[in-house]
């Protein structure tokens, strides 16, 4: 697995930037749930935003390249939408058709905008990509560790349709650590309708 080289949340409490092992989850009402207030606009990639799209790619996982679904995606020649916040890079929603459904290859949101509802805005842009393309589902694939995500894509109407288990582990040899030290064994495949 290569090996993330930038942490991917910050601790809303101290504010200190975490690796995935060091994360921890908080379970709160709804009323104290940790949100930051930041106005961001979500839009299509242009070419001049290829230097941010491989940033954030590489903060991410490393490379460009995701696996998924049984195949590898490239999110430079994927369909990007990508959020700013003040005019700067703050996330990235890589899409890619695939088996007649609206496959989501990468979404990433730089820690110190995540909770704002970054993401939330970019999958639903995401579904006016699918309904343009007369594409009747959205797909994504996470790992068993990615408590966030999973948290993430349920929250926004995703159901679970498949679990690959043992694949992430068989591909890297062995089940590395992953969010909060959860070690990475399988890949868990979600959908939902876009309409
Ligand atoms: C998953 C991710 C894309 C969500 O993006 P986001 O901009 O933070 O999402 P939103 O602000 O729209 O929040 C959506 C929900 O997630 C919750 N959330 C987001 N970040 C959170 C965090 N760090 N801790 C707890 N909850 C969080 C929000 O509170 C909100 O919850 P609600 O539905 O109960 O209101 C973002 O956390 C991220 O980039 N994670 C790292 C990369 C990753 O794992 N991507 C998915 C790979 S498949």
């Amino acid at each position: 697995m290569p090996e993330a080289p930038y942490p991917q949340y910050h601790c809303p409490v101290c504010g200190k930037e975490l690796p995935l092992e060091d994360a921890r989850i908080t379970v709160t009402c709804s009323d104290h749930a940790p949100e930051t207030d930041v106005a961001f606009e979500v839009r299509e990639a242009v070419p001049a935003d290829k230097r941010d799209i491989e940033a954030i790619c590489d903060r991410a996982w490393g490379e460009t390249e995701f696996d998924s679904f049984g195949v590898t995606f490239d999110v430079m020649s994927g369909i990007n939408l990508v959020a700013e916040v003040d005019g700067s890079f703050a996330g990235l929603l890589s899409l890619a058709v695939h088996g007649g459904e609206l496959a989501i290859v990468l979404l990433t949101v730089y820690p110190e905008s995540q909770g704002s509802g970054v993401g939330s805005a970019l999958l639903e842009r995401a579904v006016g990509v699918a309904t343009d393309k007369h594409l009747p589902f959205i797909k994504v694939a996470t790992t068993n560790d990615n408590i966030p995500a999973l948290y993430f894509y349920q929250r926004q109407g995703f159901v679970i349709s498949e679990v690959a288990r043992g694949l992430a582990a068989d591909k890297h040899g062995s089940a590395e650590p992953g969010f909060s030290d959860i070690p990475v064994r399988d890949e868990i495949r979600l959908r939902r309708p876009v309409a």
